[in-house]
């Protein structure tokens, strides 16, 4: 048995998508478990900049089979569009399998996030728009279309119409237009012959390559702070991007899972609204949103920016029992002469070590800071752990206590080269 999880200990962000990529070159199986396209991996090869929402970063494996598992909800006009973007770049897809008990992303969807952020007005979640929130609603409702659907036309079409219906009415209630059902359903005909061949039962699939030894590895999205349960609600995603969402969102029972490998910026960043205790609002923000082109990757948005947290390091570890870090961006940091480390919150007056579930306590935690001294070298072409200037080995030993985990993997540039291991993941 060989499984490796790969999760974002953060807000999302935090290079998932090189690290996958990286471990991937010795993986069998790369599976997306939870999240759809609100997530954008990178992968850097050289010249080549891929960016994916949907597909996992394992593809640039071409021995590699490729799953979208059963909690991922999938918008398959983007998923075609982004399967032809790849080919056109000689990446061959014919690895990735899609899992019927999935579910689509339908345009009422989107319609319906837009809509329910524009009611929000200034207590807005800052969604990236893409359906999320309204198409888990719909599997959770018990009415969600699920990509097995697809393979009977006619139940499909039924499904369809029935939650046509029900979505018109609730757009005509808030005087929005409606959709028109004709044309949708004829738009899915048409989209359906392409993505069947690639729908199977990815459950007993991943279950049997993991019996027969095969190195299997999981692909989380967002990050363990977005958590529809343990992040910052309601300033979440709607699914669970720890570690218990992936058992649930590929159906693989946690005794099967070897590493658990939590993936953290050495800063912090956040994208759309919602607390952040260690964020920057003065110049120093600027200078490492520019230094780490910290601009989302879906949406384009500037990313909020800001110090290490161990507060959340350490909530990230207690909730997903990580085995390993791998912490990346250190280069980021190479020209600032001090680094703030955030160790613990003052809440009226008092020292607390736990990440509080209420926002309006959190609001009032002040972060306690560290000083620690930078480095002011260029890490960006370092390969081996030795080989790192002292202070940053100091910085990466203070976040592993912090964290309570060890550093298993750090990364000093966005190419798949630019990573060092500490730690082998896979046995
Ligand atoms: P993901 O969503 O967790 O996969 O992360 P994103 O791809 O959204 O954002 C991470 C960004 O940082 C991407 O632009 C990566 O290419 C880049 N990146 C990843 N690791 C490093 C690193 O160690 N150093 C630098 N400078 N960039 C990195
Ligand atoms: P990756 O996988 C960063 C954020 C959005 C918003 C909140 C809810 O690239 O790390 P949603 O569209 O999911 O309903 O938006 O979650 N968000 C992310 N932030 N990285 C992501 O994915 C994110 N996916 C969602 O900005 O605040
Ligand atoms: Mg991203």
């Amino acid at each position: 048995m060989s499984t490796v999880i790969v999760l974002g200990v953060q807000w999302g962000d935090e290079g998932k998508g090189k690290v996958t990529d990286f471990l991937a070159a010795s993986a069998d199986v790369v599976i997306r478990c939870q999240g759809g396209n609100n997530a954008g991996h990178t992968v850097v090869v050289g010249d080549a900049c891929h960016k994916m929402h949907l597909i996992p970063a394992g593809i640039l494996n071409p021995d590699a089979t490729c799953v979208i598992g059963n909690g991922v909800v999938v918008d398959i006009e983007v998923l075609l569009e982004e399967m032809r973007h790849l080919q056109e770049q000689n990446i061959p897809m014919g690895k990735l399998l899609l899992s019927d008990r999935s579910h689509l992303i339908m345009p009422y969807h989107k319609k319906l996030d837009e809509l329910q952020e524009k009611l929000k007005g200034d207590k807005k979640i800052g969604t990236t728009k893409r359906g999320i929130g309204p198409a888990y609603i719909d599997k959770v409702a018990r009415t969600g279309i699920r990509m097995g659907d697809l393979l009977n036309a006619e139940h499909f079409k039924q499904k369809l119409i029935a939650n046509l219906e029900e979505k018109n009415h609730l757009f005509a209630s808030y005087g929005e237009e409606t959709m028109n059902i004709d044309a949708i359903v004829a738009q899915y005909e048409k989209l359906i012959p392409q993505v069947a061949p690639m729908i199977v039962d990815t459950v007993s699939l991943i279950n049997e390559a993991i019996t027969a030894g095969k190195k299997v590895l999981f692909e989380g999205a967002q990050g363990t702070l977005l958590d529809i349960d343990h992040g910052t609600y309601p300033f979440v995603t709607s699914s669970n991007p720890t570690a218990g969402g992936v058992c649930v969102g590929a159906g693989v029972g946690p005794t099967r899972i070897n590493r658990i490998l939590g993936i953290s910026k050495a800063y912090t960043t956040r994208v759309g609204s919602g607390p952040f205790p260690t964020e920057i609002f003065d110049e120093m923000g600027d200078k490492i949103r520019e230094e780490g082109a910290e601009y989302g990757v879906t949406t384009g948005r500037p990313r909020r920016c800001g110090w290490f947290d161990g507060v959340v390091a350490r909530y990230s570890t207690m909730v997903n029992g990580f085995t390993d870090l791998a912490i990346t961006k250190i280069d980021v940091l190479d020209k600032l002469s001090e680094i703030k480390i955030c160790v613990a919150y003052e809440l009226n007056g008092e020292t607390i070590h736990h990440f509080p579930g209420d926002l309006d306590v959190l609001a009032q935690c002040k972060p306690v800071y560290e000083t620690m001294p930078g480095w002011l070298t260029d890490t960006s072409k370092v390969r081996s752990y030795a080989d790192l200037p002292e202070n940053a080995k100091k910085y990466l030993q203070r976040i592993s206590e912090l964290s309570e985990a060890q550093v298993s993997i750090v990364a000093v540039g966005p190419d798949r080269e630019q990573t060092i291991v500490i730690n082998e993941l896979f046995k």
